[in-house]
């Protein structure tokens, strides 16, 4: 299959414990590197990959991430009338097209292969993309791109993969690989979070893939993997058993889990660092802190 990739979907139902009491009443995707929500930054590395149409599988409690991206007239208005013309282009910046976005609801969080499931009606014949918001990637080509520009040459499935070190496997999915080609790998198997002495590599699985129609059809089995949850590596799997390829995309550029406490507080720094305006003033407080810290330990 080789087509174009259009239409990308954002798995984001799901409960976000690891932020609660935060999650409670605010989706981590609307959480702020920054100045700007999770969601946006997976937009923008979307919209930059080619994608035109935005499938979002959302849940209870999520109602304000759909409100994010309503446009906001009032307050275009008084940013016009008050001349703030930056403040303006960046609002309108994250407008998008009507019809662009669709919901669909996952009624219960039964894993991430079932979340990509439940938009499989949006899915016609056509290879798709998944991104989810709280990997963020910073790079100078945005991830998913690349990833496009990648399987242009190489259709199949395709999953954006990162070195981890041994002890980490236990928290991915991990890559059984066929045949190193550099930035391109073939794989002969995925093992969701295995223990560390029987990962298959040090190659994990990083939110961003580029599936075929078919791992939706692997996904209808509706077959629970790893923690009871119906897993997306395990339909992806499904197709090497088929003789279809998979292929690991090894990105450049830097990725934070921002769905973990700490990620998210190192993407902070980084993002607030890459900011002109911001970067002095984090600087100074980081090393003075550090120094305080060191000086008192
Ligand atoms: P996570 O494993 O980070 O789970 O999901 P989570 O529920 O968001 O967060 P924690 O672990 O409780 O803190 C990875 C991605 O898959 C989506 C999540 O929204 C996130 O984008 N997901 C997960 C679903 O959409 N549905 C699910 O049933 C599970």
């Amino acid at each position: 299959m080789k087509k174009k990739v259009t239409k990308a979907i954002f798995p984001v139902a799901g409960l976000g414990t690891r932020f609660l009491p935060a999650t409670k009443s605010v989706p981590k995707e609307i959480m702020t590197l920054v100045d700007r929500p999770l969601i946006q930054y997976a937009i923008d590395e979307a919209r930059a990959a080619g994608i035109k149409e935005f499938i979002f599988v959302t849940s209870r409690g999520k109602g304000a991430l759909e409100d994010y991206f309503d446009e906001a007239p009032q307050l275009e208005q008084t940013l016009r009338k008050a001349g703030k013309k930056e403040l303006l282009d960046t609002l309108q910046s994250t407008n998008m097209e009507s019809g662009a976005i669709a919901y669909i609801r996952q009624h219960k969080a039964l894993g991430l292969g079932h979340a990509v499931w439940c938009a499989r009606r949006l899915i016609s014949n056509e290879p798709f993309a998944v991104i989810l918001p709280d990997d963020v990637i910073a790079g100078q080509t945005p991830c998913l791109q690349q990833m496009v520009e990648a399987y242009a040459e190489n259709p199949g499935c395709m999953v954006a993969a990162m070195e981890v070190p041994q002890q980490a496997a236990s928290s991915y999915g991990i890559l059984d690989v066929k045949e190193d080609m550099g930035s391109l790998v073939s794989v002969n198997g995925m093992v969701e979070k295995p223990d560390a002495d029987k990962a298959p590599s040090n190659l994990a699985v990083i939110g961003r893939y580029i599936l075929t129609p078919d791992v939706l059809r692997n996904l209808n089995k509706k077959k629970s993997g790893a923690g009871g949850e119906i897993q997306l590596t395990d339909a992806i799997a499904d197709e090497i058993v088929e003789d279809r390829p998979v292929y690991g995309y090894r990105f450049e550029g830097e990725r934070f889990d921002c769905g973990s406490k700490s990620g998210f507080l190192q993407a902070t720094v980084a993002f607030g660092l890459n900011r002109p305006e911001l970067r002095d003033d984090l600087m100074g407080y980081l090393s003075s802190v550090v120094d305080t810290r060191k000086a008192a330990e």
